[in-house]
Parts: structure tokens; C-alpha cells; sequence
């Protein structure tokens, strides 16, 4: 079947990686594309008297906050709305709790599709706009649907990619062959990497991997009429997404049988009326796990000359494959190009029971990094009354997958289980690398819920590491159970909640999508030294999958290294809160992409630090190197990590992983000025709530009186609340200067404003003062850098 166009049916590589093992088992390759156009007119306007049009004026303190945010909307489109270019405010769009602040999330329309890219965060309170982000295509509306913007007149984001690509493997290629160390890089490429000839073939193969162009035979040209076949410009997709040649030779020499056999299928069974246009689903697409979403959109593409900026249709396609989850637009125009790709993936009124049993476990603390930080104790399922109001290991039986087509005969609502599955996480072994995850295995601690087991590996030789490492299974998943459920409860309690887009299967009423828990595989044979976490929208389950290392042997189980578990589980957290809930497309690349990863470091390194300060290096104990797996710890000595702003300019910052560690290591230097101003809370977890549900201040919270916002009293728990409410606070693609700005913007809403110079002083201090910039910016994060190391006027006696 063919898509015919009516007007009634218009209804995440930076990580150029290639994973490489000599262990046993399977040896399989995964790549991660991710570029796209660069927005030049998109802005973020974070100060409030900034905030001020024409018309609008502040409205009144109880104004509902989504008809503020209409009519500011309007009052700044003004003339560019019209019959065919309009907006929708989406329905993710929420209220937080604790700071008051509605979060509305608007998307543009033209011709009834949406702007992929067309964005805008509006953040509102008492009748005021507190800022907002706008990325709306400001031209004028295609006069009908088949009008594409000229391919002469447009640049090619991936071409771009893949010439910066060259240059960043030059570079690496000239590092491998001076360096005898073995090269690590979590959630990119696996260690050890090869070294000399080796390294070039290496090399080679990830840039033609990534960067294959091949033309497929055009089967509908689109010109003029309004058949627009979704099929080829997917095969095109493929063919550069595919870490296989030998799929990409299948496509090439079998092209007409693929055609034939992928099939189409309108998805439209919503249960409730949805204004959400619907989308296509196409089977048997080659190297998918399941059948591709898709639909058109328009995208915005900048032009060849200065400052223009093009409308393209494109299919918008959501792919799933073993290794990726990938968002993508391909021009629906022949011949089709990739315009951009986001991985999701980057290496989740009935009566609440109280649980009677508290489950135990012996696991390494909450706090200890890894296991050369102490020694397992026997912990209790401390789970939270706010968060986690069932325990960790209840769910309803209508949000339990094992449940799935079979009715329960229970009269009970919620299941109760004895293993480690539970309503915000399923943990289990994952030894096969595949994407089924309901049977397999995961300890059973029987009616006691006792989970303790032995951890005690051997030291054996190479061939039977693996075996060994395998005996512990149980031990391996109890912890990864264990963590993942605490950063549910810590993250929850300074705002991750239902609403915002947490990872819960159920969400006992609270609004935002249910039924997208953490798939979490331990040991998982997909690949070793190293870790992923890919996330879909609200209400589809995150999945995140750790490795064995084979650093040292015994063989290293990253599921004992809390810091990279939290470094993954923020994954989810940053993507759901930057740009809404329902859009896991706004850390896509780049510097968003970059501080995607930096905000995991920066989390996972406050998690574990104490009062007394010191450096920390990431993933350490996992890959066996002192220094860790970045290119330096994070510290406040510059000479142990001099990194700057400007330090995104250098050879070897192409990667998400690179700027990560810039944009963490600037974070660090800002939280310890904090911590110099307010001190240091030994327990970043809130105070649980009374029976009533009201939180104490205890020592946590700065005194209220029961009013809200909730203000954490030290430094580090105020670091932390006020990188989590930026999330909320910043548009869809940050930069680093939006991100900054919405952290100044967090706390100006939290305490009035009063760390405004202290943390600016922090961020100058690594180069990003006020009047840093950056100009000649690519499609996926390069550009020319300038630091400033000034603070604003205001603090220049401070
Ligand atoms: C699960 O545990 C709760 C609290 O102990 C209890 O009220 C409920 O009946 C249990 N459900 C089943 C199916 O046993
Ligand atoms: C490894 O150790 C096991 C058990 O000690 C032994 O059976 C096996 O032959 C050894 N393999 C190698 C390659 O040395
Ligand atoms: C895991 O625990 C179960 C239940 O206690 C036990 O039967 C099983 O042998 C254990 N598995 C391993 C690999 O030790
Ligand atoms: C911090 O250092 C001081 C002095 O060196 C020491 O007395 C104290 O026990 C340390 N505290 C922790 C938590 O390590
Ligand atoms: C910073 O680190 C260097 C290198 O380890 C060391 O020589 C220097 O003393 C340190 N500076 C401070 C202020 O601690
Ligand atoms: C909740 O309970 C506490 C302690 O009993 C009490 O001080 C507080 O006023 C109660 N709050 C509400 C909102 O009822």
C-alpha cells in the first residue's frame, strides 16, 4: 500500500562507536548518529523584565498559567499566525509541586503538520513569564504540501557531520598511534580500543559506517504530485544507520524485494479522540526490532547563505534496532537526505497498601561508589512514602508486563512480588544481549524478601572469567535493583515526579504516562566496558544495560559501580525534563547532547562526595585506570583539570562525552561554591513526609512553615535542586549558555536570587562569564569559542 497524501489524512554521532571485545561471546558493533540543523534564530530569554512584547502585561496572580502562556504566545506570533501556520499547546505541559512554576510546552503547525524543530518552552508563574525558549520558524508558510525547499538552496547537515567526522578521526588516529594506553570512553566507544594499523582500520570503518551516501534507486519521485512513498527514504535511513555491511548490502542488491515486502499500516486505534495526527506504522524494515513509526513534518534547515532559513517536509521516523532507538528526518523529497537524528539511546484512586514486609538487601550502600569505597551491609528497602508509596515491589496487575494478554484472576488489585520487579524498576540478566526481558532471569528472596547472596569472585584465567563472573548474578542484580530504585526516590524527591515524566509503571493518579518502568539489564552480553540507557517519550519504558568490564580480572561487573548506574539513569532524567515529557528530542547532539552526559557525571560525583572535599574521576574502579575513563577528574585544581569553556574547541571534543566533561567539570567548580557558602548535608534524601503527607524541614530544608517552595538548606542538596528545576527551566537543544542562564533563572525562583554572584562566579571562573560566545557553529556542536572570565557588574565588589 502506498501513502496517498489527502488533506484528510494530514492528521541521537558523537559517539562514533565501535564496540570492541576480546572476551568470549558475541562480537557486535554499536554506532550512535546524531546531528542536525543548527538553529541560529532560535533564542532563550531567562530575565524576567526581558519578558515583555507589544501587548502583554503581567496578568493576574491566579490567571490559569496555560491561558497566560496562550495569550504571550499570541501576543508574540502576532501576525504570523494564520489559517495555515498555527501552534498547539501540548498536553505534557504541567504544574511543579514545589516551586509553582507551570512548565507549557507549545509546538508549531503549518499546513496542519507539525515543525518538527518549531518549539517553545513557556515557564509561568503568578501571571508572570518567567522565561521562555521559542525555536518557531519565523518565514513564511509553504503555500501547499508538496513545495520543498530546493536541495541547491540548503546545507547538508550530515555531509557536514561526516567532514567534521574526518577531522575528529585524524586527530584520534594520530593520539592512538602515540599512545600505548588502552582508550575508554563510557556510553561511546568500548576499551580497549586498538592501537597503530589496527587503529586506522578502526578508524576507517567507523567513518564509512557512518557516513554512507549511496544514492538508492529512486522509486517515486515526489516532483509535483502528492504521492509521497515513505518506504525509500526509510531504506536510505537504514543504509546509513545500520552498524552492518552486510545489511547494508542486502538493501543494495535486494532493493525492489525490500520495497515490496516492508508494509504499511495506519496507526488509529486510540481509544479516546486524539489530536495528535497519526502516525504511519511500516513493517519489516530491515534491522529494526520492531515496526517503524512515521509521519510527516516539516524542518527547519538553514540555508546556504547567512541567516536564511528553509522549510523541508521530511518523514519523521521512529526507529527501534537492537542497539538504537533513533528519531529521524529524511527528506521527503528525492533524493531523500538525513536532515537529523537523535539517538534516544545514550551509552523509565485506588487505596495505596502499605507494604507488611520491608524487603533487605546486601548491596553496597547508597553513597559508596564502588566496591573499593567498603563492603556490602545488609540495607533496607528504605523506599520513600512520596515516591515510592508501595514499596518496591508492588505494581497493579494491569501495569505488570508478565500480565500481558493474560487476565489476572486475582481480586487484588496490586501484585506483590519477591523478586526484583517492581513498579519503577525490573532488573535481571541480560546474558543474551537480546530486547526480551520479562523471562529472564532474577533472584527470588521468597516470602522474607532476604535478598542476600554471595559476592565473592575468584580470580581464574581469561577463558573462564566470564563463567565466573556470571555465578553472581544474583548479588548483580539485587544491587542494580537496589540503585536504581534509590535515584527513583532521590530523583523524585527533588522533582522527577509523575507529571515531570518519571519512570514508573504505575502512577497512582498523578498524572503524566504510566507503564514505562527501567527495563534494567545487568551483565548484559550486548557488549562489555561500557553501559546504555535509551529513552523513549513519557510512557514508554526506559531500558538501560550494563556491561561486564574486562579491564582486570576477576572480570568487573559496572553494575557494582554506582556512578556509572547513576550516570545512565540520568539519562533519563535530563531528557524527559529538558523540553517536556513527550519530547526525548531536545538533548540531541552537541552541547545539549554534550551536558546530556555531563549532567550523569555531575550527579553521580555529588551522589558520592563527602564533607570533606576531593577530586573524582568517572568509572575508575570499572575500567581499572586511577584516572578514570574522561579525560581528567573533576577538581578545582586547574592544573589537575584545566578545562574551559574554550576547551570545546580542541581536537577530541567532537564527542558528547568530551563536552559532557566540560560542562560537568564547570558544575563541580560552581557546586563548591555553594557548599563554601551554605555547607555540606551528609544525606542528599529529603525528610520523609508525615502521615498527613507534609515534609518537616528537619535540618534539610531552610525553615517555612510549611509554605512552599521547599528550599534545601546546604550546598549540595541546593546544587542539586536547582540543576534539576533548570531542566524544567531550559528550551528544548540548550546550549551551554541556556543551561547556565536557566540554573541563575532556578534559583532567582527558589531564594529570590540571593546566589546569583556566587554562581556566576562559578561559572566564570571556567571561562563562562556573560559575554563568552560562540560563533560558526556545525551540526553537531563544533564551532569558535571565547571565555570570559568576568562576572557581571553587579558582583564586580563581590
Ligand atoms: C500485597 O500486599 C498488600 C500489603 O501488604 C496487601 O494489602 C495486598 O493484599 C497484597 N496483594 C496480594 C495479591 O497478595
Ligand atoms: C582455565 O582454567 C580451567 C579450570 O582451572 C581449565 O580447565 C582450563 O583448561 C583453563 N584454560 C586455559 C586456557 O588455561
Ligand atoms: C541464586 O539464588 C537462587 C535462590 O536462592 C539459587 O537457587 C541459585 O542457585 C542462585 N544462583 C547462583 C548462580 O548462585
Ligand atoms: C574529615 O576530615 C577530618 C580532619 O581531617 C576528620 O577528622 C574527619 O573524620 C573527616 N570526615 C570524614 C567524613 O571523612
Ligand atoms: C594542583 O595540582 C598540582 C599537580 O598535582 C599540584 O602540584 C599543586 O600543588 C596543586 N595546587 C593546589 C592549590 O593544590
Ligand atoms: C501534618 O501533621 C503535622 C504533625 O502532626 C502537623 O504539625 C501539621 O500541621 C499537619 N499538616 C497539615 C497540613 O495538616
Amino acid at each position: 500500500m502506498r501513502l496517498l497524501l489527502t488533506a484528510s489524512l494530514v492528521a541521537g554521532l558523537a559517539g562514533s562507536a565501535v564496540a570492541h571485545r576480546d572476551g568470549p561471546g558475541p562480537v557486535r558493533h554499536r554506532k550512535s548518529l546524531g546531528f542536525g540543523p543548527v538553529h541560529k534564530h532560535a533564542k532563550y530569554v531567562s530575565t524576567p523584565y526581558q519578558v515583555v512584547t507589544n501587548a502583554f502585561t503581567r496578568m493576574s496572580d491566579d490567571s490559569d498559567p496555560i491561558q497566560v502562556a496562550r495569550l504571550f504566545v499570541e501576543d508574540i506570533l502576532g501576525n504570523q499566525l494564520s489559517e495555515s501556520s498555527s501552534y498547539k499547546i501540548r498536553k505534557d505541559s504541567y504544574t511543579d509541586s514545589n516551586t509553582g512554576i507551570t512548565h507549557v510546552y507549545v509546538r508549531q503547525i503549518i499546513n496542519g503538520l507539525e515543525v518538527s524543530d518549531g518549539d517553545m518552552n513557556i515557564n509561568v508563574k503568578d501571571g508572570l513569564i518567567l522565561s521562555y525558549g521559542n525555536s518557531f520558524f519565523a518565514g513564511s508558510a509553504p503555500s501547499h504540501l508538496s513545495q520543498f525547499a530546493l536541495d541547491d538552496d540548503v546545507r547538508h547537515p550530515h555531509q557536514e557531520f561526516c567532514d567534521g567526522l574526518i577531522d575528529e578521526l585524524e586527530m584520534r588516529y594520530s593520539s592512538f598511534l602515540a599512545s600505548e594506553a588502552d582508550q575508554v570512553v563510557m556510553g561511546d566507544a568500548a576499551a580497549p580500543a586498538p592501537k597503530g594499523n589496527k587503529a586506522m582500520q578502526h578508524l576507517t570503518h567507523v567513518h564509512h559506517s557512518n557516513c554512507r551516501f549511496q544514492q538508492l534507486p529512486l522509486k517515486m519521485a515526489a516532483q509535483g504530485s502528492q504521492d509521497l512513498d515513505v518506504r525509500a527514504p526509510l531504506l536510505q535511513f537504514m543504509v546509513a544507520a545500520t552498524p552492518s555491511d552486510a545489511v547494508v548490502n542486502d538493501i543494495l542488491s535486494n532493493y525492489e524485494s525490500h520495497l515490496a515486502q516492508m508494509s504499511e499500516y495506519v496507526d488509529v486505534h486510540h481509544f479516546a479522540p486524539s489530536d495528535e495526527m497519526p502516525s504511519l506504522l511500516v513493517a519489516n524494515v530491515p534491522d529494526t526490532v520492531n515496526p517503524v513509526k512515521a509521519k510527516l513534518a516539516y524542518i527547519q534547515v538553514p540555508g546556504k547563505d547567512e541567516d536564511s532559513v528553509h522549510l523541508s517536509l521530511v518523514w519523521k521516523f521512529e526507529v527501534e534496532m537492537q542497539d538504537n532507538w533513533y528519531e529521524a528526518a529524511v527528506s521527503a523529497a528525492a533524493p531523500h537526505r538525513i536532515i537529523s537524528v537523535v539517538d534516544w539511546a545514550s551509552d523509565a484512586a485506588v487505596p495505596i497498601p502499605t507494604p507488611d514486609t520491608t524487603a533487605t538487601y546486601n548491596v553496597f550502600a547508597f553513597g559508596l561508589n564502588d566496591p573499593e569505597e567498603g563492603k556490602r551491609t545488609i540495607e533496607k528497602e528504605s523506599f520513600d512514602t512520596l515516591a515510592s508509596p508501595v514499596g518496591w515491589h508492588s505494581l497493579p496487575y494491569a501495569n505488570d508486563p508478565s500480565f500481558q494478554g493474560v487476565k489476572s484472576t486475582s481480586k487484588d488489585f496490586y501484585r506483590n512480588t519477591t523478586t526484583t520487579w517492581g513498579n519503577n524498576v525490573f532488573a535481571q540478566e541480560n546474558w543474551e544481549g537480546q530486547n526480551a526481558y520479562v523471562r529472564n532471569y532474577r533472584p527470588d528472596a521468597g516470602k522474607s524478601k532476604v535478598f542476600d547472596f554471595p559476592y565473592k569472585p575468584k580470580e581464574t584465567n581469561k577463558t573462564d572469567a566470564l563463567e565466573e563472573a556470571q555465578k553472581y548474578i544474583n548479588a548483580t542484580v539485587t544491587q542494580l535493583f537496589y540503585t536504581t530504585n534509590m535515584i527513583h526516590d532521590l530523583y523524585y524527591r527533588y522533582g522527577f515526579d509523575e507529571v515531570s515524566g518519571n519512570f514508573q509503571q504505575y502512577n497512582f493518579g498523578r498524572g503524566g504516562q504510566g507503564n514505562d518502568a527501567v527495563i534494567a539489564n545487568a551483565q548484559d552480553g550486548s557488549g562489555y566496558n561500557n553501559a546504555n540507557f535509551m529513552t523513549p517519550p513519557d510512557g514508554q519504558n526506559g531500558r538501560m544495560r550494563m556491561y561486564l568490564w574486562n579491564t582486570a580480572i576477576p572480570y568487573r561487573d559496572g553494575d557494582f559501580e554506582a556512578g556509572i548506574v547513576i550516570h545512565e539513569l540520568s539519562h533519563g532524567l535530563s531528557t524527559r525534563l529538558t523540553g517536556g515529557p513527550a519530547n526525548s528530542g531536545c538533548l540531541p547532539f552537541g552541547e545539549s547532547g554534550g551536558m546530556g552526559e555531563g549532567w550523569g557525571d555531575f550527579l553521580a560525583t555529588t551522589i558520592r562526595s563527602t564533607a570533606n572535599y576531593s577530586d573524582y574521576a568517572m568509572g575508575s574502579w570499572a575500567a581499572n585506570r586511577v584516572g578514570g575513563i574522561r579525560n581528567y577528574p573533576y577538581s578545582l585544581n586547574e592544573t589537575i583539570n584545566p578545562s574551559t569553556y574554550k576547551t570545546l574547541d580542541k581536537p577530541g571534543y567532537f564527542g558528547v562525552h568530551a563536552i559532557g566533561e566540560v560542562w560537568a567539570q564547570i558544575l563541580w567548580v560552581v557546586s563548591q561554591g555553594l557548599i563554601e557558602k551554605h555547607g555540606f548535608t551528609d544525606t542528599l534524601f529529603p525528610p520523609a513526609a508525615l502521615a498527613n503527607g507534609t515534609v518537616p524541614e528537619g535540618d534539610f530544608y531552610r525553615p517555612a512553615s510549611g509554605k512552599k517552595p521547599l528550599v534545601p538548606k546546604h550546598g549540595n542538596s541546593l546544587i542539586f535542586q536547582l540543576v534539576l528545576n533548570a531542566m524544567k527551566l531550559q528550551p528544548c537543544r540548550p546550549g551551554f549558555f541556556e543551561a547556565r542562564d536557566a540554573i541563575i533563572l532556578a534559583d532567582q525562583t527558589l531564594t529570590g536570587g540571593e546566589n546569583f554572584c556566587t554562581l556566576w562566579k562559578g561559572f566564570s571562573a571556567k571561562g563562562l562569564g556573560p559575554d563568552a560566545s560562540v560563533v560558526l557553529r556545525t551540526p553537531w556542536g563544533g564551532g569558535v569559542r571565547t571565555d570570559d572570565f568576568e562576572v557581571p557588574l553587579a558582583c564586580d565588589t563581590y
